[in-house]
């Protein structure tokens, strides 16, 4: 799917110019140095695919990529620095500003927690925090928390009931579609609210606040006006950018499995949810990167 992706144009340089937007806000006085990397990373991955899709020269160019572009064995490295900077403190921080607002309860279980940058901020912010995942990369901050390393998606060991709200951000589009139902049942067991973050594509056109979000975000009007299939695949590649590259973990489960609003509602409420509330956030100032963001709350059907 990433070398499909990568054989759009139309696909990558919309990434390319989202990438850099985010980029912007916080490499004010860098740009010229993080222009020459992005410019490098996106010709080498889009020149990898112009041959038609292959697997093995993405793999190549993203091992060089992480390797002699983004430095990824080096953690004194500028861009390293500052993007550890971001994700432990920046990013958990604006998140946790939004999460206040939306979780209920006191109780919380972070799905697929990943680094625990987030989890140990709700705990700072006074949620009794659990975490669990299928990797685990956890800070050294983060492991005073409970955390329970899944042997697969479906195996979600908290007891039923356990917490008031399951936390999912930034999850569900990894998880495979046969596992997809059992770990919504499975979350719907042990926390009456599920509070969900994805990206999603193809937005319907009655959204509440559509034209609001539209007129602030020229990214978002750019994006609505790709095809829905190129707009899928900018997802995949603002994803794969994200996780594989400036993160640095190309192992991460990637399936894709992102979906619409609709689709969302759809699964949600065979599985147990209603959906109570969607709020889209589009492509956020303060993010560095940026996608087309939604969170969806949900609640237990009786
Ligand atoms: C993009 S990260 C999000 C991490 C964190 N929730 C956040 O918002 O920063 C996705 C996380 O989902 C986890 N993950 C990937 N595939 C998964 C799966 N099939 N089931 C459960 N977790 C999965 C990964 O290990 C990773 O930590």
């Amino acid at each position: 799917m990433i070398c499909t992706a990568l054989g759009s144009q139309q696909a990558v340089d919309f990434v390319h110019t989202a990438v850099r937007t985010g980029y912007a806000e916080y490499f004010r006085t860098a740009m010229e140095r993080v222009d020459g990397m992005l410019d490098e990373s996106f010709g080498k991955l889009a020149l990898s695919q112009s041959g038609g899709a292959n697997p093995g020269k993405l793999l190549e160019a993203t091992s060089f990529i992480l390797k002699n572009t983004f430095n990824k064995g080096d953690t004194s490295f500028w861009f390293n620095q500052a993007y550890h900077e971001y994700k432990t403190h920046i990013k958990p921080e604006t998140d946790f500003q939004q999460l206040k607002q939306l979780i209920s309860g006191r109780r919380v279980l972070d799905y697929g927690c990943g680094s625990g940058y987030l989890a140990v901020r709700l705990e700072r912010g006074g949620f009794d925090v659990f975490t669990t995942d299928v990797l685990d990369y956890r800070y050294e901050e983060a492991k005073h928390l409970p955390f329970i390393r899944m042997s697969s998606p479906r195996d979600v060991q908290y007891p039923d009931n356990s917490v008031d709200t399951a936390l999912v951000q930034a999850v569900l589009h990894h998880i495979e579609p046969n596992d997809l139902p059992v770990v919504i049942q499975r979350l719907g067991k042990i926390a009456k609210h599920l509070l969900i973050k994805e990206d999603t594509y193809d937005l319907p056109p009655d959204l509440d606040g559509r034209d609001r979000l539209l007129a602030a975000q020229p990214l978002l009007r750019a994006f609505v006006g790709l095809p829905r299939d190129a707009q899928f695949q900018v997802l995949i590649l603002i994803d794969f950018f994200a996780n594989a590259i400036a993160q640095g973990i190309p192992e991460m489960n990637m399936p894709f499995e992102f979906k619409t609003i609709d689709e969302w509602r759809q699964i949600l409420t065979s599985n147990g949810f209603s959906v109570n509330r969607t709020q889209v956030l589009g492509f956020e100032a303060g993010r560095m990167h940026k996608s087309c963001h939604v969170w969806l709350l949900c609640e237990r059907m009786a």
